[in-house]
């Protein structure tokens, strides 16, 4: 099945699940698992409009729920055993026994992203006594920081919360999901990611206090305007390395912090003006620089949501626009790919803001571009990206889909 979904030079999505494409999964299933599925769910990837890094420092995101996403067809299986096969990558089905379902699997198995959900729900206290079927296939494209992995942690918490019949809301599946990439995966990953995948809602951005887990649904009406991503296919990806590294350099801002601020527990409790009272206890320059991102990002955010709410996108995009700035300079998650990219959209006419999404270094940018201007755009930007990099840039305009949920056919 085609999992690279993309728009024409338009900008009309190429990307829904038809019906058939349906059946296609279904009878997927009955040829690896020798029986039918007896449920379909669906998770989807998220694009962060703004609000990057700063939701493990206890700050605001502005993510959206994109239409596409992960599926995951399922069936008890009569075993001792789970059985993992996905669609999208090569391998063999993946098998583990009961026994074994709080036991991650080596070598960055991608099959840990399940299982560390499935292992949630027996840390939990619940009994799983039965094995399972489980077929997933994604068109969320992978590695381009649209959170193709939280699509498949949610969506299999959504599947044993119902199996476990736990009866759990969407923020704690998104918990669950979080605890998977935490203990299986090995990344500090904050929530915005299986958040915005389990409680996302069409055509609306979730204005996410990450401290609190409050959230507020702010509908995106751009008249005239799409929400573009563009894929850098940068070779370099947000390692867990570098993730967690920019995790701890944080915790140590906040901990020199303490010095003269002992009460303080995150970065995004400050505003700008009490960071720049108390900054220079940040002895370390790296963390001082990190921290200075977080605190500005925070503020950002919530202008930018204000913004948005009036209506004022010109606003919205300026922001978007020192985002990535931020990012670039006292974060250092952008890189080359990704600053060719945004440098090519803010040159166009026609485009509100540009910046990149996600952990950073290879993956996407998203901007906001008038409809006027998205096939100059989508030509303009390739050009320039291909000439800059010598890679090939793909674009996708965003359609803003719903949270987890079975699918009824
Ligand atoms: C990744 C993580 C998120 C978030 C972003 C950066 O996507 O999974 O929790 O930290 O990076 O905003």
């Amino acid at each position: 099945m085609q999992s690279d979904l993309v728009c024409d030079k338009n900008g009309n999505n190429l990307n829904k699940l038809t019906i058939m494409e349906l059946q296609e999964l279904k009878r997927a299933f009955a040829k690896v698992f020798g029986q039918q599925a007896t449920a379909v769910y669906f998770a989807p990837g998220r694009v962060n409009l703004i609000g990057e890094h700063t939701d493990y420092n206890g700050g605001f995101v502005f993510p959206c729920a994109l239409s596409f996403g992960t599926y995951l067809l399922v069936a008890e299986n009569n075993t001792a055993t789970m059985r993992f096969q996905s669609l999208n990558i090569d391998g063999d089905m993946v098998t583990v026994g009961l026994d074994a379902l709080m036991n991650p699997l080596p070598n960055n198995c991608w099959v840990n992203y399940p299982l560390g959900c499935i292992a949630q729900y027996i840390k939990r206290g619940m009994n799983i006594s039965k094995g399972y079927d489980m077929l997933f296939w994604g068109n969320v494209p992978a590695g381009a920081g649209l959170s193709s992995s939280a699509a498949i942690e949610v969506v299999t918490a959504a599947v044993f919360n119902d199996i476990c019949k736990a009866g759990y809301d969407k923020t704690e599946l998104a918990k669950i999901g979080q605890l998977s990439e935490h203990e299986f995966a090995g990344v500090n990953c904050g929530i915005m990611d299986q958040f915005a995948s389990a409680q996302g809602k069409k055509d609306h951005a979730i204005f996410l206090n990450c401290d609190t887990l409050d959230f507020q649904l702010v509908p995106v009406k751009l008249n005239g305007v799409k929400v573009v991503i563009s894929n850098t296919h940068s070779p370099h990806k947000l390692d867990s390395g570098a993730y967690n590294a920019r995790v701890a350099q944080c915790q140590l801002a906040v901990k020199q912090l303490q010095t003269v601020r002992p009460e303080l527990k995150n970065l995004a409790q400050l505003t700008e003006a009490e960071f720049k009272q108390v900054e220079s206890a940040i002895t370390d320059e790296t963390a001082h620089r990190r921290a200075r991102h977080v605190v500005g990002e925070v503020q950002r955010t919530t202008d930018a949501v204000e913004a948005l709410k009036k209506g004022d996108l010109t606003t919205f995009g300026q922001l978007m626009n020192q985002s990535h700035v931020s990012l670039r300079d006292d974060y250092e998650v952008t890189g080359p790919e990704l600053d060719a990219m945004a440098e090519a959209a803010w040159k166009i006419d026609g485009v509100i803001g540009s910046r990149m999404t996600g952990g950073g270094f290879g993956g996407c940018t998203v901007s906001l571009v008038k409809d006027e201007a998205i096939p100059t755009f989508i030509e303009q930007v390739g050009k320039e990206y291909t000439a800059k990099t010598g890679l090939q840039a793909e674009f996708y305009v965003a359609e803003i889909g719903d949270g987890v949920r079975q699918v009824n056919d």
